[in-house]
């Protein structure tokens, strides 16, 4: 099978690029330099949450040059409007003990702010040193709950984007760029929905 083909399968679903690599890649670095600068001679540990965000994690590592430790919380939803409501329960906790350190919490995009401010909580009762959010996506217009975020990439439009670590169903995440999905990716019925007017049926 030719792999170029496979690419073009996974990157039918995206309408537009909104983000290309080498802007995401550019932004990165700039955050990372940042970060050395500011934690000069400290030695942060940076937390994220499985999965969405291990490609950011793994590229913005690679521009800091601090000596630095790395670990991940691994969460899970209690029913399927439980992202709505925040509340989550952590199924992986973090190996390295965070009192009295300085704590850099990555996150790959904040949309409502509930998750994370659950997950702020949580690792604040741990007594870090300090605690600060570095963000690669931001939904501004979604947010439900002030966070505050020290290190931002990009913000984004109100809008379902996949790539670069951001799924839909678990899929797409290893699309390079960040992509706005078709409507119908999202929800295949809406299509069919045109072409078949039977919509009370069950
Ligand atoms: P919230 O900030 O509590 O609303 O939750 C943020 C989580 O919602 C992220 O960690 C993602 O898993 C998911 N999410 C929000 N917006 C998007 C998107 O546009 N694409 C993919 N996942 C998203
Ligand atoms: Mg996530």
């Amino acid at each position: 099978m030719n792999p170029e083909n496979n690419f073009d399968e996974i990157s039918s679903v995206v309408q537009e690029i909104i983000f290309s690599q080498k802007q995401i890649e550019n932004r990165i670095h700039e955050i990372g330099e940042a970060i050395n600068k500011d934690y000069f001679q400290k030695q942060p540990i940076f937390v994220g949450i499985l999965k969405g965000v291990f490609f950011f994690m793994a590229d913005l590592l690679r521009s800091v040059s601090l000596s630095c430790e790395v670990d991940f919380l691994a969460v899970s939803n209690y029913s399927a409007d439980t992202r709505k409501r925040g509340v989550v329960r952590l199924v992986k906790d973090l190996d390295i003990p965070i009192e009295n350190r300085h704590v850099i919490f990555v996150e790959d995009v904040i949309d409502t702010g509930l998750t994370l401010n659950y997950i702020l909580k949580n690792l604040r009762e741990r007594s870090p040193l300090s605690l600060e959010v570095c963000v690669l996506f931001n939904k501004p217009s979604h947010r439900l709950i002030e966070i505050p975020i020290r290190y931002k990439g990009f913000d984004l439009p109100d809008r379902f984007v996949v790539g670069y670590g951001l799924d839909h169903l678990e899929r797409f995440r290893n699309l390079p760029y960040l992509g706005l999905l078709k409507a119908e990716a999202i929800n295949p019925s809406k299509k069919d929905n045109e072409f078949k007017p039977n919509r009370g049926s069950k």
